[in-house]
């Protein structure tokens, strides 16, 4: 049975349940082995656009490009619950649009959405749960707003920035949603704003207090050009794995060691005289 979005809400660690587990996926053979590695959520992040096509920034990522990932994750039929990130400028303009933007969503597989932003959200947010879908909010270091923020960095450093972030998790969390991302924050950050919610908060660089933890798949196994953000755990190193092994077979096919007989068809007795 796949984990649902009011099972994930009741997840506060103050309460003895155990952390929450999640990590990115963006096709079905990734989404196969995160889930047998049994993680709490998948997330079809917009992350996307940095380590599958290659942007510099999640901004050009578009609604169909989600869809068609969030799909390929569906496919595998994880036990694990699907959250799919709202791209940048789906759910900014008009309210009717982010509801059919999430919807395209819904359709495609996820069971729930994601969307980056505090007060400025509260009617979108209420738009989407009206629709009968069920939100996950993101605050901190939210990376649609690069441009705002005139790059990527640590955010609520300041007492008053704190209190900011702090006031808008109770926001999303008084709109309802079911639990709220918390990025790129100092870790005394991570530990008071999950003080102060009754929600979940799941941190990627939030420190070791959250009631969860994200991590992007291509970073913790090693798949990505840029040297990892400090709060990674880089747990496999894949990438050097995956090229040894091309290397390999590109040296095998050039001196006509690959294929071997065992890797070729029978000739039928017929062909050969
Ligand atoms: O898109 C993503 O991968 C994310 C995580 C960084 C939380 O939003």
């Amino acid at each position: 049975m796949t984990l649902s979005a009011p099972a994930i809400r009741a997840r506060k660690r103050r309460n003895g349940r155990a952390p929450i587990v999640m990590v990115t996926a963006y096709d079905e053979p990734g989404a196969r082995y995160v889930d047998a590695a049994g993680v709490d959520i998948i997330l079809v992040g917009d992350s996307l656009a940095n380590v599958v096509l290659g942007h510099e920034d999640t901004l050009h990522v578009t609604v169909e490009q989600m869809c068609h990932h969030v799909r390929a994750v569906s496919a595998a039929r994880p036990s694990a619950h699907i959250v799919a990130d709202m791209p940048w400028l789906s759910y900014h303009v008009d309210h009717a649009d982010s509801v059919r933007n999430a919807g395209e969503l819904i359709r495609a597989g996820a069971h729930s959405v994601k969307l980056e932003g505090g007060h400025v959200r509260r009617d979108v947010v209420r738009a989407l749960l009206d629709a009968e879908i069920p939100v996950m909010g993101h605050l901190g270091l939210t990376p649609q707003s690069v441009l705002a923020f005139g790059g990527f960095r640590v955010q609520a450093k300041t007492r008053q920035a704190a209190e900011w972030l702090i006031k808008d998790a109770t926001v999303l969390q008084d709109e309802g949603v079911y639990a709220v991302v918390i990025e790129g924050v100092p870790s005394v950050v991570g530990t008071r704003v999950t003080e102060a919610l009754e929600i979940p908060t799941i941190g990627i660089g939030a420190g070791p207090d959250t009631d969860g933890q994200v991590l992007v798949f291509h970073d913790l196994l090693g798949l990505t050009k840029a040297s990892p953000a400090k709060f990674v755990r880089q747990y496999a190193d894949l990438g050097t794995a995956i090229t040894r092994a091309i290397a390999q077979y590109a040296d095998d096919v050039r001196s006509g060691a690959f294929p071997s007989e065992s890797e070729s068809y029978a000739n039928p007795e017929d062909l050969l005289n």
